[in-house]
């Protein structure tokens, strides 16, 4: 069994699968503390995975009806993410491993929302084409292999389309985090009654996102209170459609140019109904995971751990953590 750790921002999870992919135990604790505040705030974050762990593992390992001793690699996000929540589940693994002299894997958060793709019972093979849009990345790779080396072809320069949505979400008054908020208010609205900036004049393969919170932000001024509540609904679904319009758009040049045939999708943005409908329609073979394998959660670390460096006991206790994504991208 390979246990995984995942702490890299405010969900608390631990997983089990097997060496060939099978979920065994997929916990995740996701702290709702931080929605009063609008955002994340680090260090509470990193004081609630110390107190959650401990639970959440408990809870893997009894849902999975194993002990620590069926365990035989042990693993945890080592960044990109905020430092204090990773070193948070990174010590505990790397503790855990240490104890029983196991092997261990540091993995990048990204390889992992990749490798929820490779998980059974439907392990996507690569070639494909990736596009990864979570709360902190929105990237397009093109993946010719399952490591953890991700050749970048496209990144937003500015916000992640899940901060997007975040943004968006904040502006019509919805809760933090405000994807999913969004999308169901969305349901109810007119995709047609606001044209929002998608940047597609832009060309290339980058996105940016910060146009479109913008014109957002002044079209509910213009509106004024009361007709922009009156509105709300409308508003959150044009807004939508711009975001899957400028995801959808990079995704079909971005085909077009590697001439991939096959498509994987991944990150908390991947959960998104309409942008799965979207991706559908661009006639490739496409792999979205279930929402829950979208989102944050160990399992895809624990995916990427079969494909990552493996280091042997006591190799990896003086390994650190990284904030930034530097160290895996290749450009
Ligand atoms: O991958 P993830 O769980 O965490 C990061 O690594 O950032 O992604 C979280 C992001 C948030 O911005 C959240 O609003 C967005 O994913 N998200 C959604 C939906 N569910 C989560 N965005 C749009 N529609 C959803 N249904
Ligand atoms: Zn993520």
């Amino acid at each position: 069994m390979i246990l995984a750790i995942e702490t890299s921002c405010d969900d608390t999870c631990a997983a089990l699968i097997t060496p060939s992919g099978e979920i065994a135990a997929n916990i995740i604790s996701s702290q709702t503390v931080h929605s009063r505040f609008g955002g994340v705030v680090p260090e509470i974050a990193s004081r609630h995975h110390l107190t959650l762990l401990p639970a959440v593992l408990d809870d893997a390992l009894a849902t999975a009806g194993v002990t620590l001793d069926d365990v035989t690699l042990v693993a945890a996000t080592r960044g990109p993410g905020l430092v204090a929540a990773l070193l948070v589940g990174f010590c505990a693994a790397k503790s855990l491993a240490a104890a029983r002299e196991l092997p261990f894997a540091p993995v990048d958060h990204l390889h992992g929302h990749l490798a929820a793709s490779f998980l059974a019972p439907s392990s996507f093979e690569p070639p494909f084409l990736a596009l990864i849009a979570s709360g902190g990345h929105t990237l397009l790779a093109d993946v010719n292999d399952a490591g953890p080396q991700l050749h970048v072809i496209g990144q937003t320069l500015d916000d992640a389309a899940g901060e997007a949505f975040d943004k968006g979400a904040r502006l019509l008054g919805l809760g933090y985090p405000g994807g999913a908020a969004l999308e169901a208010l969305a349901a109810t609205g007119d995709p047609d009654a606001f044209a929002f900036p998608t940047a597609a004049r832009m060309g290339g393969l980058d996105f940016s996102f910060a146009g479109l919170k913008t014109a957002l932000l002044y079209k509910v001024r213009e509106l004024g209170e009361a007709e922009a509540t009156r509105l709300r609904a409308d508003l959150a679904a044009s807004y939508q459609r711009a975001i899957v319009e400028a995801l959808t758009i990079r995704v079909r040049r971005a085909l077009k140019q590697t001439r991939a045939t096959k498509l994987a999708v991944g990150g908390g943005v991947a959960a998104n109904g309409p942008l799965r409908e979207a991706l559908g329609a661009l006639g490739v073979e496409l792999d979205v995971p279930p929402r829950l394998l979208c989102t944050d959660n160990a399992a895809m670390i624990a995916s990427a751990a079969r494909y990552s460096p493996v280091l042997q006991f006591p190799d990896y206790l003086e390994l650190d953590v990284y904030a930034t994504g530097e160290r895996t991208l290749v450009a």
